[in-house]
C-alpha cells in the first residue's frame, strides 16, 4: 500500500514523463525539418527514454496495487527561433523534472516509505545524469554549433547515439 498523496504525485510523474516525450518528439521533428538529422537522432532517443520512464513510473503503481490514472498529455507549444533554443529548452526542462522527483522524494521521506524512496534512487541518479548530458550539448554547441563545419560535424555525431533501455528493473 502507498500513501493516498505519493500516489497522486507519481501519477502526476508519469504525465510528466509522457510530457517529456512529446516534447522531446516536438524537438526531434523540428531538427529533422532543418535537415539536422543527428540531431533529430537524438532528441529521437530522449522520446524513448522519457516512454520508458513513464512506463517504470506507471508499473510501480501497478505492482503497489494502486490505480493508474492517466490524464491529457498537454501539446508541445514552443517555438524555436534558433538550432540553440531547443538544447536550452530541454536543459530547463531536465532541471524542472528534477525538483519534481525530489518533491516525490521529499514526500517519501517524510512518510518514511523506504520501498518508495529506494525506487526513485534510480531516477534521482538518472536526473543527474539527464541535467549533466543536456548541459553538455548546449556547452559544446555553443563552441562548435555557431560554425557551419563545426554544427556539420557536431550533427553527424549526434546520429550516432543509440538507444539503451533503462538498467532500472521493477
Ligand atoms: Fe524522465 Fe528526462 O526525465
Amino acid at each position: 500500500m502507498l500513501n493516498k498523496k505519493t500516489v497522486d504525485l507519481i501519477n502526476s510523474q508519469i504525465n510528466k514523463e509522457f510530457y517529456s516525450s512529446y516534447l522531446y518528439l516536438d524537438m526531434s521533428n523540428y531538427y529533422y525539418a532543418k535537415n539536422l538529422n543527428g540531431f533529430g537522432n537524438w532528441f529521437a532517443i530522449q522520446t524513448q527514454e522519457e516512454y520508458a520512464h513513464a512506463m517504470l513510473f506507471l508499473k510501480y503503481v501497478q505492482n503497489n496495487g494502486e490505480t493508474v490514472t492517466l490524464n491529457a498529455i498537454a501539446a508541445p507549444d514552443k517555438a524555436y527561433s534558433d538550432f540553440k533554443q531547443p538544447l536550452e529548452t530541454s536543459l530547463k526542462h531536465e532541471i524542472s523534472i528534477s525538483a519534481s522527483i525530489n518533491d516525490i522524494y521529499a514526500e517519501a521521506h517524510g512518510l518514511k516509505d523506504f520501498k518508495t524512496m529506494q525506487f526513485l534512487n534510480w531516477f534521482v541518479k538518472e536526473q543527474g545524469e539527464e541535467e549533466q548530458k543536456s548541459d553538455d550539448l548546449n556547452k559544446r554547441f555553443e563552441l562548435f554549433g555557431i560554425d557551419p563545419r563545426g554544427l556539420y560535424l557536431l550533427d553527424a555525431e549526434l546520429a550516432t547515439r543509440t538507444y539503451t533501455a533503462p538498467s532500472l528493473v521493477i
